[in-house]
């Protein structure tokens, strides 16, 4: 299994100050980008622009979260800015395996999100398209709502289905993770870990990566 990782989302960091507030968090494994279109989430976001300039910006490896409508046109064009990985949603894609096939043949990991109520039984024979699977852990659209821990079997079951092709796929899990639900979650398989909140409305986010990079080991 591969070593936590910590996505820290810029969804609630200031977005006045997005090239300061990537700085803070120049410890993370990633920096989560959530991309909402009004449409798939009833919330607006950024797009295209503003993600290339924080590509710009920033050292950090990019995992692109895109909460729209049509992601068959528009995760290649995210990939295409140099973003290390794309997560499009299993609900809003037309094709997701052809889609999971163009991002990697861009040098883009390819990822494939889940809504709370979404199964993963109809994509399991397509885990190995992906380089990541992401378990919504709230229903997608707000930062600092409330670990849904009925996602847990889900994530077990994901878990098996990840281990059984060899471990390669990174199990990712957002929303509502913190320092009191991160092991729950991890010791449920997770590996891969994306806190809004209790990164950035900490006073040192430094030391809240940390400490949720050693509660989820
Ligand atoms: C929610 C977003 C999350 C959000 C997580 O739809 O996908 O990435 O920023 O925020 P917290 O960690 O506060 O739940
Ligand atoms: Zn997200």
């Amino acid at each position: 299994m591969i070593s936590p990782r910590i996505h820290p989302s810029i969804l609630n960091a200031d977005f006045a100050n997005l090239a300061s507030e990537l700085t803070r968090i120049s410890s993370a494994d990633a920096v989560h980008v959530d991309v909402m279109d009004n449409h798939f989430v009833p919330n607006l976001t950024i797009g295209l622009p503003v993600v290339k300039s924080l590509r710009a910006a920033t050292e950090l490896p990019m995992d692109i979260h895109l909460m729209i409508e049509d992601p068959d046109t528009w995760a290649p064009q995210y990939a295409e800015l140099g973003c290390e990985s794309v997560t499009f949603h299993a609900e809003a894609a037309q094709a997701p395996i052809r889609l999971a096939r163009e991002l990697r043949a861009q040098g883009t990991r390819s990822a494939m999100a889940v809504k709370p109520a979404t199964g993963i039984e109809p994509y399991l024979d397509m885990l190995g398209e992906l380089d990541m699977l992401l378990l919504m852990t709230v229903e997608p659209g707000f930062g600092g709502q409330s670990f849904l821990d009925l996602i847990l079997p889900k994530i077990r079951r994901a878990r098996r289905a990840v281990d059984d092709l060899g471990g390669t796929v990174a199990l990712q899990v957002d929303g509502g993770i913190s320092t009191e639900t991160i092991q729950r979650a991890a010791e449920a398989g997770a590996d891969t870990f994306v806190a809004g909140s209790a990164v950035y409305s900490a006073d040192d986010a430094a030391s809240a990566i940390a400490e949720l990079r050693r509660l989820a080991s």
